[in-house]
């Protein structure tokens, strides 16, 4: 396992966002992960920040809402893209409500080492967030074209601001 710092991995890490990674989380002793491609790295409170926005009908958010943390993996140059490809498609369009996404996907859980939340071994680059900010956002603020075009079934995004309080590659 080898600490990073993350502003010296940003640009990786958002060339890989915008193909998709891995929120997940864990709650009652039950861990689920999604595809996100929205986040953000960068500094609010003088504290390194990872935003992610999640709607408001993924199971995932239940488990945030819960707990307050989670962890997002990503991808390394190491990482075979054609399981990523697979892994983005299987966990960005099932919902934990109905499966167990880690255990389908074969994924080796990590325990978190500052938060409570697992890092998947396969996709290793690991950034542990604990969200001291999160904000729905308000529909009358939009943009209408963005309104009409991401909003029209009224499924909000909430931006959570994670604190990354450990990164690392496992
Ligand atoms: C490439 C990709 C990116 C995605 N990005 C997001 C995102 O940023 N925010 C979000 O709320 N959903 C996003 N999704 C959709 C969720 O991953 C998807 O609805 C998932 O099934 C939710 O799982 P859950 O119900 O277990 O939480 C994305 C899906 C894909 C395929």
């Amino acid at each position: 396992m080898e600490q990073i710092n993350i502003f010296d991995h940003a640009s990786h890490i958002m060339n890989a966002v915008k193909s998709g990674v891995l929120l997940t989380a864990k709650a009652d002793g039950k861990v689920n992960t999604m595809a996100i491609s929205w986040g953000m790295i960068g500094i609010e409170w003088n504290k390194p920040v990872f935003i992610t926005f999640v709607r408001d009908s993924r199971f995932t958010k239940e488990f945030i809402d819960k707990t307050g943390v989670f962890t997002v993996n990503i991808p390394t140059d190491a990482t075979d893209p054609e399981f990523m490809r697979k892994v983005i498609g299987y966990c960005g369009s099932r919902s934990g409500r109905d499966t167990d996404k880690a255990a389908d996907m074969g994924f080796t859980l990590v325990d978190g080492i500052t938060v409570d939340s697992p890092a998947i071994k396969e996709i290793p680059l690991t950034l542990e967030c604990k969200v001291i900010y999160k904000q729905k956002q308000d529909p009358f603020a939009l943009d209408e074209s963005n309104k009409a075009r991401f909003y029209g079934d009224g499924d909000i995004h909430t931006a959570y601001y994670g604190e990354i309080v450990n990164s690392y590659i496992i």
